[in-house]
């Protein structure tokens, strides 16, 4: 849920550092620091708010050095300030120490270290590790390596770390367990990042650290140890992630780039694997497993948020094209129950980041259960990708802006191909039907760009609601996931009250909000439930309430009864979904946009949530 950068080598770590955290505050921006050490010793700078606002501080401050670390925060022990930033420094001032996750037993660990003398500045759970750390290292006289082996042994929890020690000016060590940790392989320098973006104009060639690793870095030397001290190899693989990607690109943010980019990365994700002409679709994640997948008595798909919207959206397709049971889970609710794992059920794990907690100890749990896991996620070598037994990459690239658009629809497409190659294995689609839908997949980037070239269309429309208090976002069947992804993106960007509902379920007590001041948006693409949501349209209507509808290009019923609408090209309503949503992605950036909020840093909110 936060941020870390490193560096050790030739250059001036600083510039680096400052960079790389800026390209990572989406994972968390409340407070940031950095650690460096130089001729003149260890120094640490860090504050409450955002990476450009430490910069500025800096300004004339001993920044020189050639290593040192840096953290961007996403608080979860202590509120955003200034001292329970990060890096936190030991009791005896020699250590440094960045931290993303949470050490759960670090009240214990606290109250032990408190009784032998220790003090502490901040109210986080970090600093309690690092003074465990020091503890450690005072009582067994180990060198810092050996001490850090023996706390992560006793601590429970997640984390990555990043330690600097004035005694060992040449050194970071780094450690990681449940939270991302990529370090960078150059010339006689070392780069370290939650994700890879610190890195991308120094090098390609990355290691993704595994759980339990510890890793003793110098600007010529990478060790891997797992924490009983024994050697691992690392494992290196090639970066194909371009600078490029990470800007915005012309546009005013990195949210609405990511909106535009949907054609492309539609198109990437179809890429290589669906074949309409051939009648193809290939996915190794899926033919190495066919028969578990298609033998399978019940999917449980599990994700959050926004992901959570695509694993409704993928039981409403599963459950139609391949006559699989398909139950939903919200990760957090799946992990603390008890909850039923049958052999030879499939878990479908769906996560942009890779790095949802929630999510991930979820897939841990039913996989102790002896499920087969199948990971749908954008971040490549994340955790949850990892964790799987298999699965597909979205290639949506990184998604910047903390509201998911194109990760979103990404997971569509790829969820889409998936049950059609199931559907079609397993022999319960008609082939005529079969390449219909992969024509109407393979045309749907064109449909989005048409879509988005009339995106100017929805600023009048935000313009006349953005002031509203609450709003209620409906629609039945494959719009009825769209409905809620819709409502999620007005309250996160805009901070709106936005409520999702299936459209028929507004007669059994919700019908009794709407009023005059009630925008209602209904997701009404041209589908079977047409006439029935045009009923829904007029039940609304009758109490004055305000309607925005989204529907097919040649719709000439609900234009006459709403009070905004914006059409969408056909398509079948399976894939519908593809472009019922990115009106409603629009309308909540130019409403966030004119209501004057952070729409790439929503308040409140972290692009990766890594901690419960
Ligand atoms: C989506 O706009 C939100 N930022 C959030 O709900 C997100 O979808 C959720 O935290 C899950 O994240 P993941 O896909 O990275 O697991
Ligand atoms: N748990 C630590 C804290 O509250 C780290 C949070 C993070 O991952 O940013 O500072």
């Amino acid at each position: 849920m936060c941020g870390i950068v490193g560096y050790v080598g030739p250059r001036d770590a600083y510039p680096i550092i400052i960079t790389g955290l800026k390209r990572q505050e989406y994972r968390g921006y409340d407070s940031t620091g950095v650690a460096l050490i130089n001729d003149t010793g260890l120094h640490v700078f860090k504050k409450k708010g955002k990476v450009a606002e430490l910069e500025q501080s800096l300004l004339g401050k001993p920044v020189n050095g050639n290593i040192g670390i840096g953290h961007t925060r996403w608080a979860t022990h202590g509120e955003p300030s200034d001292v329970n930033a990060h890096p936190h420094q030991s009791n005896n001032g020699k250590l440094a120490m960045i931290h993303n996750g949470i050490i759960e037993n670090y009240a214990q660990l606290k109250s032990e270290l408190t009784k032998k003398g220790y003090s502490f500045k901040s109210e986080t759970d970090t600093e309690v590790l690092l003074n465990f750390i020091e503890d450690i290292q005072k009582n067994t006289q180990s060198p810092l390596e050996e001490a850090v082996r023996i706390a992560l042994k006793r601590v429970s929890g997640a984390y990555v770390i990043l330690l600097l020690d004035q005694d060992n000016p040449d050194t970071i060590i780094a450690a990681r367990k449940g939270s991302p940790l990529v370090i960078g392989i150059g010339k006689g320098e070392h780069f370290l990042g939650s994700d890879a973006t610190p890195m991308l104009e120094y090098t390609k060639e990355v290691v993704y650290v595994n759980d339990y690793e510890i890793a003793i870095i110098k600007a010529g030397e990478l060790i891997l140890k797992n924490l009983g001290n024994e050697r691992q190899m690392p494992y290196i693989s090639s970066l194909d992630l371009e600078l490029a990607a990470i800007e915005k690109g012309g546009f005013d943010h990195f949210m609405l780039k990511e909106i535009y980019e949907q054609p492309s990365t539609i198109y990437d994700c179809l890429r290589g694997r669906l074949d309409a002409e051939k009648g193809t679709i290939t996915m190794k994640g899926i033919q190495d497993n066919i028969e578990a997948l298609i033998n399978a008595p019940r999917y449980i798909i599990i994700a959050c948020g926004t992901s959570w919207h695509a694993a409704l959206e993928a039981e409403y397709i599963i459950e139609e094209l391949c006559r699989i049971p398909v139950e939903v889970e919200y990760a957090s609710e799946f992990r603390y129950r008890n909850p039923i794992v049958n052999k030879g059920d499939v878990i479908i794990a769906i996560s942009q980041s890779g790095e949802t907690a929630d999510t991930l100890v979820a897939i841990e749990k039913a996989k102790e259960q002896g499920a087969f896991i199948f990971g749908i996620v954008n971040v490549v070598g994340s955790s949850i990708s990892r964790a799987s037994h298999a699965g597909a990459y979205t290639h949506a690239g990184p998604e910047i802006g903390v509201a998911s658009t194109k990760a979103f629809t990404a997971q569509l497409t790829v969820l889409m191909m998936i049950a059609l190659k199931i559907a079609k294995e397993k022999g319960t689609i008609e082939q005529s039907r079969y390449i219909e839908l992969l024509v109407e997949l393979e045309n749907i980037p064109e449909k989005v760009d048409a879509i988005l070239k009339n995106g100017d269309l929805l600023k009048p429309i935000a313009q006349k609601y953005k002031d509203a208090i609450n709003a209620l976002y409906l629609g039945r069947g494959y719009n009825f996931p769209i409905a809620l992804e819709g409502a999620l993106k007005l309250k996160e960007i805009s901070y709106i009250h936005a409520e999702g509902y299936p459209a028929a379920e507004m007669k059994h007590g919700p019908i009794a909000l709407v009023d005059t001041n009630l925008p209602v948006v209904f997701v009404a693409t041209k589908d079977e439930y047409h006439a029935k949501i045009v009923s829904n349209i007029q039940e609304i209507k009758a109490r004055k309430g305000k309607v925005i509808a989204i529907i097919t290009e040649g719709d000439d019923i609900i234009p006459a009864m709403a009070d905004d609408v914006f059409f969408v090209p056909p398509a079948n309503e399976v894939v519908a979904p593809l472009l019922s949503v990115i009106p409603l992605q629009l309308l909540s950036y130019y409403i966030g946009v004119l209501k004057g909020c952070d729409v790439d840093k929503p308040r409140n909110l972290a692009k990766s949530v890594t901690v419960e």
